[in-house]
């Protein structure tokens, strides 16, 4: 399986962000994870639109953007002005899942929905259709640096199980939180395609050899 890297950059340093932008790039990032956090659904506040719209401006490497934000559709028209190329949100944190993935679309974004680890995935199933990313939380959102939860990949196999029987083996079924080199493989076996790391990859010394080991672990696995 092609696996996709996106290195989350709440694990950068924010002193120099466009700078860590170029380096993991060009270290073979597929994407960029953008975790964008308003303290009320989780217990953080990270960084918003004018930071996205910033540095769409120097790269244009595909945004992942993933929003730990209450009552979600008030943001969307604003995270696609601001350069997000996909948007995934919490269905716990939206009245109107449906609407939301409807608002996603009609901003030409492309929709993706998530679920904390406490969250049966039989709540996100029947959306997989109208979907372009699912993805599983291995750590309660709104933290870097957590420990992976490994029982979360029976709702990685639930998921890619119900996307083979729908025939869309074009779903990108990314996993986020306590990824690195010895978890990925678990999360390649079990049918994920798109890996999120944050301290596995900022801060090390070597993004290249870090996206690389996730990679290959994954397919290994
Ligand atoms: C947690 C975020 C993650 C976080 C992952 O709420 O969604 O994307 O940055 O960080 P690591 O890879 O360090 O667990
Ligand atoms: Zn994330």
């Amino acid at each position: 399986m092609n696996i996709k890297v996106s290195p989350s950059l709440l694990a950068a340093d924010f002193a120099r962000l466009g700078q860590e932008l170029k380096e993991i790039e060009a270290a073979g990032a597929d994407m960029l994870h953008l975790d964008v956090m308003d303290g009320v659904f989780v217990p953080n506040i990270s960084f918003g639109m004018p930071v996205i719209a910033s540095l769409r401006k120097v790269s244009s490497l595909y945004f992942d953007v993933h929003i730990m934000i209450t009552d979600p559709i008030r943001y969307i028209d604003d995270l696609a002005k601001a350069g997000a190329d996909g948007v995934t949100f919490h269905l716990e944190a939206a009245e109107d899942v449906g609407a939301v993935i409807d608002r996603i679309h009609d901003r030409g974004m492309k929709a993706g929905l998530t679920l904390r680890p406490g969250t049966p995935v039989e709540r996100l199933l029947p959306y997989l259709p109208r979907l372009e990313l699912a993805l599983v939380m291995t750590v309660e959102p709104g933290f870097g640096g957590q420990s992976f939860l490994p029982e979360m990949m029976d709702k990685v196999s639930a998921i890619r199980q119900s996307a083979e029987a729908l025939g869309k083996g074009e779903l990108l079924l990314q996993v986020d939180g306590g990824v690195d080199r010895s978890t990925a493989g678990a999360c390649g076996a079990a049918g994920a395609n798109c890996l999120v790391a944050g301290s596995a990859i900022f801060g090390k010394a070597d993004y290249r050899g870090e996206i690389a080991a996730i990679r290959a672990a994954a397919q290994g696995g």
